[in-house]
């Protein structure tokens, strides 16, 4: 439970934080975020997150594939991580992933404020660091979770050297220009030995908490999910002089397509998107040459992803690849338990402790599968792994109109706060 000086201390820190990140990156017309992996604004976005740590006297690690931690106690075997990501989508919200890396942070001013014996007082078990994963999103290169598939070996580095952007820059080049190596990638043992166990704090990306009147919920898991890029092929023409019979226009196959994902998508109970489309040579009086557009599929189980998958590439007529794949993950049950009660104690203190056991009435925290994607999800075949989610009033996120309100994340703070005080200590798994 926090004091009135602490409940200052961690708002001023917030906000302190919160005003020096929101405008990096951040489109004057749209008001959304454009921090994509390895550009201008997200190196800017990783040195705010190298001046943050260095405010706090907490030294920071580069790993092999660019993942940057920020060290409370001496890197060791074991560790606590929290943390999440800084990079956007295309005209991305101000909290899907700053929340969690803003989160960390203040919860180490908080506990240090607390003197509940943190790692760099030497009487905790293990060590604490703020992990900030790069490039999350994909939204550059294609693929989600880069960062973290590329520590944990899922991606293999020298095919994701050879990504490339809309520009056709290379992922090798885009790092080499962000003067890293990147003969560097790939699995990183020694920093993986470290992760002893990874909660991540992450705005919610729907609105279930609005209706449990819960200003924090618990991960149990994510939906498998992943993107397929189709390709149709059609033929240039002259808009006003080929006869509608002799077109071979791939918009229409395209059109179809997007229907056929709807319904599909309604009636397997899954989710269907297609978000992005390159059409070419995207001339207003020139029958399309090709269309290249980018699905996103989720659903709450991998066999009906597949179905959906199949019944659109047989719909389409296209020639459809796999760029991207997130297996379905659920999160450490004993891990998420602790959790549960852990943040029952902080949200709805029943007695002056913490640690205490929880009385008969204590409330429950909810528990929340999602069908966002998160490194968490990459990170949980590697360590014992949860999350913590912040109330999202209107549920929209990957948009500028993402929102949470200043108390919720105090309440996520003071949360991950206190899990990270009972992790640390060392009892107990995770
Ligand atoms: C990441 O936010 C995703 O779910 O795509
Ligand atoms: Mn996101
Ligand atoms: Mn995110």
């Amino acid at each position: 439970m926090m004091d009135s000086d602490q409940t200052a201390l961690v708002g001023r820190s917030f906000d302190n934080l919160w005003d020096s990140l929101l405008p990096i990156g951040r489109d004057q017309r749209t008001g959304g975020y454009r921090r994509f992996a390895w550009s201008a604004p997200d190196r800017e976005a990783r040195d705010w997150f190298h001046h943050a740590a260095a405010t706090r006297g907490l030294p920071v690690e580069v790993d092999r594939n660019g993942n940057l931690w920020a060290w409370w106690g001496d890197p060791r075997p074991d560790s606590v991580v929290t943390g999440s990501h800084l990079d956007s989508v295309p005209d991305g919200g101000p909290f899907d992933g700053p929340l969690g890396v803003v989160s960390a942070f203040c919860a180490i001013d908080l506990l240090r404020a607390q003197d509940t014996g943190g790692p760099s007082e030497g009487r905790a078990h293990r060590s604490v660091a703020v992990v900030c994963f790069a490039d999350e999103e994909g939204a550059r290169f294609g693929v989600a979770c880069m960062g973290s598939r590329l520590l944990t070996g899922v991606l293999d580095p020298h095919q994701a050297r050879r990504l490339t952007d809309a520009d056709g820059i290379s992922l090798a080049d885009a790092l080499r220009a962000s003067g890293r190596d990147p003969d560097q990638l790939g699995r990183d043992d020694e920093a993986l030995s470290r992760i002893g166990a990874y909660v991540e704090l992450h705005i919610e990306q729907g609105r279930a908490l609005a209706d449990l009147d819960s200003a924090v919920a618990i991960g149990e898991g994510i939906w498998p999910h992943g993107r397929w890029r189709f390709d149709f092929t059609g033929r240039a023409d002259h808009a006003g002089t080929t006869r509608l019979a002799d077109r071979h226009d791939p918009t229409l196959a395209y059109a179809r397509t997007i229907l056929a994902a709807r319904k599909h998508a309604e009636r397997l109970g899954a989710l269907a998107t297609f978000g992005k489309v390159v059409v070419e040579p995207n001339g207003t009086n020139a029958i399309p040459s090709s269309v290249r557009a980018w699905l996103d599929a989720r659903a709450p189980d991998e066999a009906t992803v597949e179905k959906l998958i199949s019944a659109l590439t047989t719909a389409s007529g296209a020639a459809v690849d796999r760029e991207s794949w997130s297996p379905e993950v659920e999160f450490d049950p004993s891990l998420r338990a602790r959790l549960a009660d852990v943040v029952a104690a902080v949200t709805q203190p029943a007695s002056s402790s913490p640690r205490a056991a929880p009385p008969p009435h204590r409330p429950t925290v909810p528990i929340l599968a999602t069908g966002a994607g998160h490194d968490a999800g990459i990170l949980a075949p590697i360590a014992p792994t949860g999350m913590l989610f912040v109330r999202n009033p209107t549920g929209v996120s990957h948009s500028p109109h993402e929102h949470a309100d200043r108390a919720d994340c105090l309440a996520g703070v003071a949360a991950l706060a206190a899990v990270l005080e009972d992790l640390v200590g060392g009892h107990g798994n995770g």
